[in-house]
């Protein structure tokens, strides 16, 4: 899409960002302060589109897959759990509709409705089948859980902040995020009886060894700006050429994002993660978790 273009779509104001602007990648980067008003603005409407788009993909994996997993055994996890996760189930179908819907009608080029395809999180067929085989079997990887939890958790600090007045959010994404808050509450509560009822009672080794496989993923898909972040950037670039020639130092400073500290609390901290983080505290199997938590200190 030409970037001196004025974009237009029904309902839709391109004018205002889609997320905080401070809380976007790039703004995390020192040659954020090189970049115009308008370059600002629409790296947060693509970055807000990414957002959603992983969203969907983790959403669809939980209703599709993982509850269904765990509610089908109510002899591990009793009956009213089973319950609730089945109302989370039809609550995360619903979500993933809105988020999709929402990518389309931004961006009806990009995103169609009935392939659900992936632009910024590269997940293809394999992906997608690896990780529903893991999502298969939550009582075997109950590493799920805490991904479950934290994720959700960090929902809700996204929502929030995208409906403080004054990070002048577009009116659309807004109504998302608070549709979406409404809900994601009543998740984290479930996903805690998730670690009473499934984590707390297995034996510690394998606690330890769930933990590290946590660790590990968090540090591969949720962390680190990396593939996903170079599409984002990418996608910047192709609307503005006269960015090219920052292009190298851009890449660059994305990559040492990974080990700063004030990345990492941008994400999961005590302010957006505080369930989570206080567990980490009160476990010993999640001594370490701050090797991949950056943010994360143990008291
Ligand atoms: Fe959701
Ligand atoms: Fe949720």
């Amino acid at each position: 899409m030409p970037a001196e273009a004025t974009i237009t779509r029904p309902g839709i104001d391109f004018s205002l960002p889609f997320f905080p602007l401070h809380l976007t990648t790039l703004a995390q980067v020192p040659s954020w302060g090189l970049l115009d008003d308008r370059h600002r603005l629409r790296h947060s409407q693509h970055h807000a589109l990414y957002l959603n788009e992983q969203t969907v993909f983790f959403e669809e994996l939980l209703a599709g897959t993982l509850l269904p997993a765990l509610y089908e055994r109510p002899d591990r996890i009793g009956e009213d759990l089973a319950a609730d996760l089945r109302q989370f189930e039809v609550e995360e179908k619903r979500h993933s509709r809105w988020f999709r819907e929402l990518n389309h009608r931004v961006d009806p080029l990009r995103y169609s409705l009935e392939q659900g395809r992936h632009v910024f999180v590269p997940v293809g067929g394999r992906t997608q089948a690896v990780a529903a085989w893991f999502a298969r079997r939550p009582f075997a990887f109950p590493l799920w859980i805490w991904l479950m939890l934290i994720q959700e958790e960090r929902s809700i600090s996204v929502a929030r902040e995208c409906l403080k007045a004054d990070a002048g959010i577009e009116p659309a994404f807004r109504d998302l995020h608070r549709k979406h808050l409404a809900d994601e509450i009543d998740h984290v509560r479930w996903d805690l009886k998730l670690v009473e009822q499934v984590w707390l009672p297995l034996p510690r080794w394998k606690r330890r060894l769930q933990a590290r496989l946590f660790g590990a993923m968090m540090g591969e898909f949720f962390t680190a700006p990396k593939r996903s972040a170079i599409r984002v950037l990418q996608a910047l670039l192709d609307e503005f050429p006269e960015l090219h020639p920052l292009a190298p130092q851009l890449g660059g400073e994305l990559r040492e994002l990974a080990t700063s500290r004030d990345y990492h609390a941008s994400h999961y901290s005590r302010e957006s993660t505080p369930r989570c983080f206080a567990l980490f505290d009160e476990l010993p199997e999640f001594r370490d978790i701050g090797r991949h938590l950056l943010a994360y200190e143990r008291p």
